[in-house]
């Protein structure tokens, strides 16, 4: 998936907001058309205030895809999956951001503004947001999340 002709929203809570800062103003300068959904400084808040509008809007069909930060990416991950059509990696390295996209056609990236390096960050969603998801035997996979028993 390439989504750089696509708008892309980003939100995370007091745990995120510097990352998120970084992120936006690298991505807006390689030309990537980011929607900031708050939180807009380091007060503290609670997470869900922010996770909720960003998730629903992806599970709507708003957006193809989004980015959500809080300090361990626990909260923001949680939250963002209690929506049906969100699927929310909270992911640590690179290769996890890659894998999230190639295994589980994950929608929405979570990351741990406090436990990451910003550069780090930077190269996962840029990987994120051009890997495709790979079908195949994944694609059963996938479609069995939402059958709970
Ligand atoms: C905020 O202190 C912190 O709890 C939050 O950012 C996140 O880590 C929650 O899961």
């Amino acid at each position: 998936m390439d989504v750089r002709n696509q708008i892309i929203p980003i939100a995370s809570d007091h745990g995120g907001y510097e990352m998120k800062t970084y992120l936006i103003d690298n991505l807006k300068s390689i030309g990537i058309e980011i929607l900031d959904y708050g939180t807009n400084s380091t007060e503290s808040v609670d997470y869900t205030d922010m996770i909720h509008p960003l998730a629903k809007a992806v599970n709507d069909g708003k957006y193809p895809i989004g980015i959500i930060l809080c300090g361990s990416g626990n909260g923001a991950a949680i939250t963002a999956n209690k929506y049906p059509k969100v699927r929310a990696a909270l992911c640590w390295n690179i290769e996890l951001a890659k894998l999230a996209r190639q295994h589980n056609n994950a929608n929405i990236l979570t990351l741990p503004g406090r436990f990451i390096e910003n550069e780090t960050a930077l190269e996962m969603v840029k990987l994120f947001l051009t890997t495709d998801f790979e079908g195949g035997r994944h694609q059963n996979r996938v479609e069995k999340i939402s059958k709970i028993l």
